[in-house]
């Protein structure tokens, strides 16, 4: 992706501990395991994988919500790694996340109104009066009513909830954006309308978006660019079109084959995955998909592809499919 960089991740690595019992050493889970990334103003990187590959790791580094075991993260020209906690604060507000469930981080007892005027209440010295017409202004952008500021979370729908919580994370002014599986939740005709929302608005602010999903379908809607992971690893980065058209990585084109496609006329490739997802605890030798992929060689179980270029997408396999 060209454009403005606001965000620039190097080998984004977050391991955790877990504890085995007093006798045995805590095993490392390599939730996240070496992701390097460009956020750009105003457009969409979509991060999609099965459940367990670590998007939502990748979320909590992004948002600072913790901090990487290894690797850079630069966002807005600022180390996070290293900066001090007067400057993280700062950056804190640049970086919003919407999350899949909002009723979870939406209080039941406060009024949606009070609830988007919050963030301007712990981060600003804007009145009473600025705040409502604040509140006002983002609720009709979200596409709610006037009279919506007034009630409580449960006298919504969901798709409605989700407009609320967009709305809060707009109410600081963000460049980046995250959005953790945001229409995962609701009917396929709500999530279009959803989807529509994020994208208007992130034209009309410029926004830059990491959007999160393990739905191919929904991404080809909103991606620029398409980042594809296995088990804490990116497998397979490039622009929508090429994920879409020529995937090159069998894990990028097994879960195209098990996305409903647009164009019925279309003859499919029908991959079936092999096995289940291992465990992050004990990944397979060599390249961890090659214990379900159909291409699968010795040397993939021997050693770790190294990303290469191929076609303008990065990639990391033995043996991509090639075209023409
Ligand atoms: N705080 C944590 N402690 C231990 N393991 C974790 C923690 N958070 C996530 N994991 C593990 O890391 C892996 C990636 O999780 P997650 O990022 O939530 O994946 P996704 O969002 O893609 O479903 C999973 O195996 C999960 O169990
Ligand atoms: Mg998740």
């Amino acid at each position: 992706m060209k454009g403005d960089v606001v965000l620039t991740a190097q080998n984004l690595t977050r391991h955790y501990s877990i504890d085995r019992g007093t006798f045995r050493s805590p095993a490392i889970l390599k939730a996240l395991d070496g992701a390097s990334f460009t956020l750009i103003k105003g457009k969409t990187l979509a991060v999609v994988g099965e459940s367990g590959c670590g998007k939502s790791t990748l979320a909590r580094l992004v948002t600072m919500i913790e901090r990487p075991t290894s690797g850079s993260l630069v966002i807005g020209g600022v180390d996070v790694v290293t900066a001090d906690k007067q400057t993280l604060q700062g950056l804190h507000k640049t970086v919003q996340i919407v999350f899949q469930d909002p009723y979870g981080s939406l209080n039941p007892r406060q009024k949606i109104g009070h609830a988007l005027e919050e963030p301007l209440l712990v981060n600003t010295s804007m009145s009473k009066a600025e705040r409502r017409s604040a509140a006002e202004k983002i609720i009709n952008l979200v596409g709610l009513r006037p009279e919506h500021y007034d009630r409580y979370p449960h006298m919504f729908s969901g798709g409605q909830r989700q407009r609320i919580a967009v709305a809060r994370a707009l109410m600081l002014n963000p460049s980046i954006v995250v959005l953790d599986e945001p229409v995962s939740a609701l009917d396929v005709s709500i999530q279009a309308q959803i989807l529509n929302l994020i994208a208007t608005l992130q034209e009309q602010f410029d926004l830059a978006y990491l959007f999160i999903s393990h739905d191919l379908s929904v991404v080809r809607h909103i991606a620029d660019e398409v980042m594809v992971m296995y088990l804490g690893k990116p497998v397979e980065v490039g622009s929508r079109d090429t994920i879409f058209e020529r995937p090159h990585h069998p894990y990028t084109r097994a879960l195209l084959s098990a996305t409903p496609v647009a164009d019925p006329f279309r003859v499919k490739e029908r991959i079936v995955l092999r096995g289940e997802l291992p465990s992050p605890i004990a990944p397979p030798s060599g390249c961890a998909f090659h214990p379900r992929c159909p291409s699968m060689t010795d040397i993939c179980r021997e050693k770790f592809p190294e990303t290469r270029d191929i076609d303008g997408c990065r990639v990391a396999c033995f043996h991509p499919k090639t075209y023409e």
